[in-house]
């Protein structure tokens, strides 16, 4: 028989798209997931924390397109990333798979089939727009134009960015495809529909029953008076995902087989290690699954999801944990301030442990945005982790090695004060166990506080000087690092690393919530080493320094399109070879952003009769209106190289450092069309 005191729990993070590298936004939730099955697998329960890659979607199809890559080499090599970034952060999966796999296929077939079969799925044929050039329909953020209401120029075919309009991409002025340029048609196909409405009243119930958090029950209620719209789950070919079974050219939309790769990862890892899947998802399971997400996405967590679960035959989630958004220093990342941090460029400069207490000790249960304060994470991280923590270890270890041959007393100098430190165990595991770290962290770090005063109040380093006191001095001291591997115990969710190291220290087995009660006594520890250096301000403002684009300028061709990197270290060249670019002074006649593109402006220059197209990475330094009507330099004869927005046919001149793009220009008098020499 099983210990029913232990708990079987499957717990998932969102899948990240294949298409871009793991950022320290998206770190907020797989650190935020970790920690919590740290914590329960700490209390001896059984949990599995599986998560894979989202593969599929029209983007991923043209990204790979574009870096001239196929699909499956695409999401393959994003996916070594994703796994390195993840595994260097210390967020250790049970399983991360990716949804283009069989089991994934299997079970999206499968539920397709059973909801078929249950009559939730309609068919109709709908008119959408299509790329007559590029030859296949264009999702509403592929689709350009002039906003309905307001004219404003370059907007996205469902909102406008200027006035905030909401619209079809029908509605657009002048549309056109951000893909190939063309003016999108319009053309009639097939799609196949899920009647989300068919489950309102199990997700009434459901949702009333503990199951999600109180702020996204409001965000659920104006869905419902909104009404529950029919959800179109397939996409014509060309499309990268899964084929439709019985329904030749028509996929499921990304968002059909994207939850179910929560499944498919399970079931792979069932596969593995010998567990049983249905143990975890027939309708009258025991054990438990959770969904940790980001707000924006909940809409298809918290509704489509549990009702095609229900409607397939498998249980419903436990739960659904939305947590906010990470802002840096207030504001939205941003790639021009250095703030859009991708989670390797961090590594590159701190170690992980430090972001992730950072998150611990601001997170809740609830979807409010976090902040990333750069001043405030130092001061929290120094004064916490170095200044309270480590200290504890570092002020009482150096006596236990010198003086007493590395062994602790038999015997606790303050029993009462170790009751104090256990005693607290509970209500810190409240706090985890709800998702309440910040609480979670200000308790520990109380204790903390609590150890310090007590070795203060002892000095150690005084009574060491009194060779009387010897024995008070190892007493004090195996009574501070008892203490201190309390405190270890309780914050190794979140510290991984330096929890092995200090086991490493101690010389113990892993530590598990179980060993609360049973101090280190008469026994033999290690030498100590720092385990931990302070964050230095300049570490910070180099993270943020490699995070930012400014140094890069215009267009040139290369693997990606964007901005050419100048290494300021570039190798001598002749003046032949400098002969062979062709520098003009052309006029900027028309600028313009690039949607989807951060940093790209459009930029129409006339040489003196010609005009060309080019795609500068400016649009951090400029507006583009104010570039209109000046002279610039341009590299005229550079290969003409097609990006994702049409053609560009060159590139323009300009210095980029640390402070900022500063674009070139001709001094006044030159002419468009006059040669640069
Ligand atoms: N592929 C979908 C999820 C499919 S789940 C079946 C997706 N991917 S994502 O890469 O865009 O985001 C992955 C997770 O990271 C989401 O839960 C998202 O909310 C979260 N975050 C992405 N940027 C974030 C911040 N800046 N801050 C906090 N979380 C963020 O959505
Ligand atoms: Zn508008």
């Amino acid at each position: 028989m099983s210990d029913p005191s232990i708990r079987r729990i499957l717990v998932t993070s969102a899948l990240p798209y294949a298409n871009g590298p793991i950022h320290i936004g998206h770190l907020v939730e797989y650190i935020q997931t970790d920690i919590w099955v740290r914590f329960q697998k700490l209390r001896g329960h059984e949990c599995y924390y599986v998560c894979a890659d989202d593969a599929h979607g029209t983007p991923i199809m043209l990204r790979a397109e574009q870096d001239g890559l196929s699909p499956q080499q695409l999401i393959d090599r994003i996916w070594q990333e994703h796994r390195a970034d993840f595994a260097d952060f210390l967020i250790e999966f049970d399983n991360y798979y990716s949804t283009h796999s069989p089991e994934n296929r299997h079970y999206a077939e499968l539920i397709y089939r059973r909801l078929d079969q249950a009559g939730h799925i309609t068919r109709r044929v709908i008119t959408q727009a299509y790329d007559p050039e590029k030859q296949m329909f264009l999702p509403d953020r592929f689709i350009k134009g002039e906003c309905p209401r307001c004219g404003t120029a370059d907007q996205y075919g469902d909102s406008c960015e200027q006035c905030g309009a909401t619209y079809s991409p029908t509605d657009l002025k002048n549309p056109r495809s951000v893909i190939s340029g063309a003016t999108p048609t319009l053309k009639e196909s097939l799609h196949f529909f899920f009647k989300l409405a068919d489950f309102e009243t199990m997700l009434k119930e459901w949702i009333s029953s503990g199951t999600i958090q109180p702020q996204m029950v409001n965000k659920l209620n104006e869905w419902f008076t909104a009404g529950l719209q029919e959800w179109d789950i397939s996409r014509d070919a060309p499309y990268w995902g899964f084929e439709i079974p019985d329904a030749p050219g028509k996929y499921f939309y990304v968002w059909l087989d994207a939850p179910i790769g929560y499944m498919a990862s399970f079931q792979n890892y069932c596969d593995r290690v010998g567990l049983h899947f249905d143990d975890f998802w027939r309708p009258d399971s025991t054990a438990e699954v959770y969904h940790f997400i980001g707000k924006d996405i909940a809409y298809f967590h918290i509704l489509f999801w549990p009702a095609e679960l229900t409607g397939a035959g498998f249980r419903k989630p436990t739960a659904v944990n939305c947590h906010g958004f990470l802002t840096v220093d207030g504001q939205k990342m941003s790639k021009s301030r250095g703030t859009f941090i991708k989670a390797r460029t961090f590594l590159n400069h701190l170690r992980p442990e430090v972001l992730r207490y950072y998150f611990a000790s601001k997170l809740n249960d609830g979807i409010d945005d976090l902040d990333l304060n750069f001043e405030d994470f130092v001061q929290r991280v120094n004064s916490d982790l170095v200044g309270k923590l480590v200290n504890i270890a570092s002020r009482c270890a150096g006596f236990i090695t010198r003086r007493f041959d590395g062994r602790l007393a038999d015997t606790l100098a303050e029993p009462g004060l170790y009751a104090e430190f256990t005693a607290a165990g509970e209500s810190i595991a409240q706090a985890y166990e709800g998702r309440e770290f910040g609480r979670a962290m200000r308790e520990i770090m109380a204790l903390a506080d609590r150890a310090n005063q007590y070795i203060d109040e002892k000095k150690p380093w005084v009574l060491a000087k009194q060779p009387a006191a010897a024995t008070e001095v190892q007493a004090v001291c195996s009574m501070g690092l008892n203490l201190f591997r309390l405190l270890m115990l309780y914050l190794k969710p979140v510290l991984p690393g330096i929890a092995g190291q200090v086991e490493g220290f101690l010389q113990i087995a892993p530590l598990r919530w179980a060993d609360l009660n049973t101090p280190l006594l008469g026994h033999a520890i290690a030498e100590f080493k720092p385990l931990l250096q302070r964050v230095e301000m300049a570490q910070i403002t180099a993270m943020v320094e490699e995070s930012k684009e400014g140094h890069l300028i215009a267009t040139a061709p290369s693997a990606t399109p964007g901005p050419l990197a100048i290494d300021p270290l570039s190798p001598t060249i002749t003046i032949d070879e400098f002969a062979k670019i062709d520098l003009r002074v052309a006029r900027i006649v028309k600028a313009e952003a690039v949607a989807n593109a951060d940093k790209l402006v459009r930029l129409e220059l006339d040489l003196g009769g010609e005009t060309r197209q080019v795609f500068a990475g400016i649009k951090a330094a400029y507006r583009p209106e104010e570039l209109e009507g000046r002279l610039t330099v341009m590299v005229a004869n550079l290969a003409p190289r097609k990006m994702r927005f049409g053609l560009s046919e060159g590139m323009v001149l300009a210095a980029a450092g640390g402070t900022g793009i500063y674009l070139l220009a001709p001094d006044s008098g030159a002419e468009p069309g006059m040669r640069v020499k």
